[in-house]
């Protein structure tokens, strides 16, 4: 804008710019071109225009319905809407920062379609209820992607254990070898972890799935709307109880935020570990070249950055669940400008685990198990020492008595380099006299496995049977 323009030539600007925003009806100067621009959704909330238009062809309907709007209206509304939703899947809708956000846009056009009907949508209903109802409409159908996606990674991760019931690694606690496991079972812990992801996303639709459309800018509105014509039409389970609520409160993606935290941290961990196995110094599986990148510097590189990307991107999303709690801390009823910042965390979010879930559900098939070195690793750390203990209480001991024994065999193997099961019986008879030839069956790492055999146990045959039941779960959904 021109500071050289005579005070004439404002006030005509001013009158054209306050009457083209659909609330400039009081106001007397136009908006500073800075707070324009600072208070404007529409370069981010564009991404809910399928969902407004949704919501609005449902409040038209009802509208008519009711007999606040004429059929020949809602028709040329419903037209309008169609054509506009079009224009903006050709890519010809043409934006505009003036008009705020993805609401006043679409309202806008419409009327510059099909005229003085276009002025009549928005009878009945605030920004306030349609914003809010725009966002629960994208967000269950977002769920529904992930959901979909969740149940793939699942997929693949039975699949795994299925195929790998059977192969040994060590078991660790404090990242120090423990016991022995079978990577079935290893691989299984993940897919519990992420059932219960999937089970967090399921509750968390319940409340995503209620239409706040109806409570109008705070208090509900004078026209004789039926909200349970909306309901139907969206596809929502009931309307919001309260007005005030359903224009205020963003708990329900705050919920989301929450359910995304917790799936990348589990995702996260599930890196750390993908990036130490395939480390040479674990050499525990490889990934296919199509997962990873090499250095620019050192020719011998193969870097995870899959597991590692996603290892960080857990990072963003538990701000923005911090985010969304701060935003909604401070605020009194009912709605606040404060709540269009609830969008940008959001949709990164959604983005973000949408991204990360397909890489993973694309990756874990493909995830190769060097068994020999697994196996390998699970001889070196006396991982069976907990097996000949419980071995000398079956034979009379006391377990605090057999840790000891157990200790002190141990401890002459680390000194000769030997592992339990390579002791000769003499030597280990030193250490007990009860321990018989017997013993050889418990430390081997098939006798260890084998030996834990109860639901939630490592054994193979364990681990056939829970991915029996786990496929069942995802089968039933
Ligand atoms: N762009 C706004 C948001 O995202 C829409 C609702 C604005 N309502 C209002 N009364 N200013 O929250």
């Amino acid at each position: 804008m021109s500071n050289q323009s005579s005070s004439s030539d404002t006030n005509v600007h001013a009158k054209t710019q306050t009457r083209e925003k659909p609330w400039g009806g009081r106001f007397t100067e136009p908006t500073d071109a800075f707070v324009e621009r600072f208070t404007a959704s529409v370069e981010f909330d564009k991404r809910l225009y399928f969902h407004d238009i949704q919501g609005s062809v449902a409040h038209a309907t009802m509208l008519a319905d009711v007999g606040v709007l004429t059929a020949a209206e809602r028709d040329d509304i419903i037209a309008g809407l169609t054509e506009i939703r079009e224009e903006i899947e050709r890519g010809e809708f043409v934006w505009s920062v003036s008009l705020e956000d993805v609401h006043m846009n679409i309202e806008a056009r419409l009327t510059a379609k099909i005229g003085i009907t276009g002025k009549k949508l928005h009878t009945g209903r605030s920004r306030n209820d349609q914003v809010a109802t725009d966002i629960r409409l994208y967000l269950r159908d977002e769920i529904d992607v992930i959901a979909e996606e969740l149940t793939r990674l699942q997929e693949g991760l039975i699949s795994l254990a299925e195929r790998e019931a059977g192969t040994i690694m060590p078991g660790f606690t404090h990242l120090q070898t423990a016991q022995p496991v079978t990577f079935g079972h290893h691989i299984l812990a993940w897919n519990e972890m992420i059932q219960r992801d999937y089970e967090r996303l399921q509750d968390c639709r319940k409340r995503v799935n209620i239409l706040p459309l109806g409570a109008a800018a705070l208090a509900g509105t004078t026209y004789p709307i039926d909200r349970t014509i909306t309901v139907r039409l969206l596809g929502f389970d009931r309307p919001s109880e309260n007005s005030l609520d359903s224009v205020s409160d963003r708990d329900f993606a705050i919920e989301f935020c929450a359910f995304a935290s917790l799936l990348m941290t589990h995702l996260s961990r599930f890196s750390e570990e993908l990036v130490l196995w395939t480390s040479s110094q674990f050499n525990f599986v490889n990934l296919p070249d199509r997962f990873c990148t090499g250095s620019s510097i050192m020719p011998q590189k193969k870097n995870p950055d899959v597991p590692e990307l996603v290892r960080g991107k857990s990072g963003r999303v538990n701000g923005h669940l911090i985010a969304l709690l701060t935003l909604m801390k401070g605020q009194p009823l009912a709605y606040n400008k404060d709540n269009q910042e609830d969008k940008e965390p959001l949709f990164d979010a959604i983005d973000t685990v949408k991204g990360c879930l397909k890489a993973y559900a694309d990756m874990v098939p493909s995830i190769e198990v060097k068994a020999d070195s697994m196996r390998e690793a699970a001889k070196r750390g006396f991982s069976t020492a907990t097996d000949l203990a419980d071995y000398l209480v079956v034979k009379g001991m006391p377990f605090r008595d057999a840790h000891e024994v157990v200790g002190k065999a141990v401890g002459y193997g680390v000194q000769s380099g030997l592992d339990l099961a390579d002791m000769s019986l003499e030597k280990l008879q030193e250490f007990s006299e009860i321990i018989t030839a017997d013993v050889f069956d418990v430390l081997t790492l098939e006798g260890s496995v084998n030996a834990r055999n109860h639901i939630g146990g490592t054994a193979p045959a364990q681990v056939i049977a829970a991915v029996g039941r786990a496929r069942s779960y995802i089968a039933g959904r």
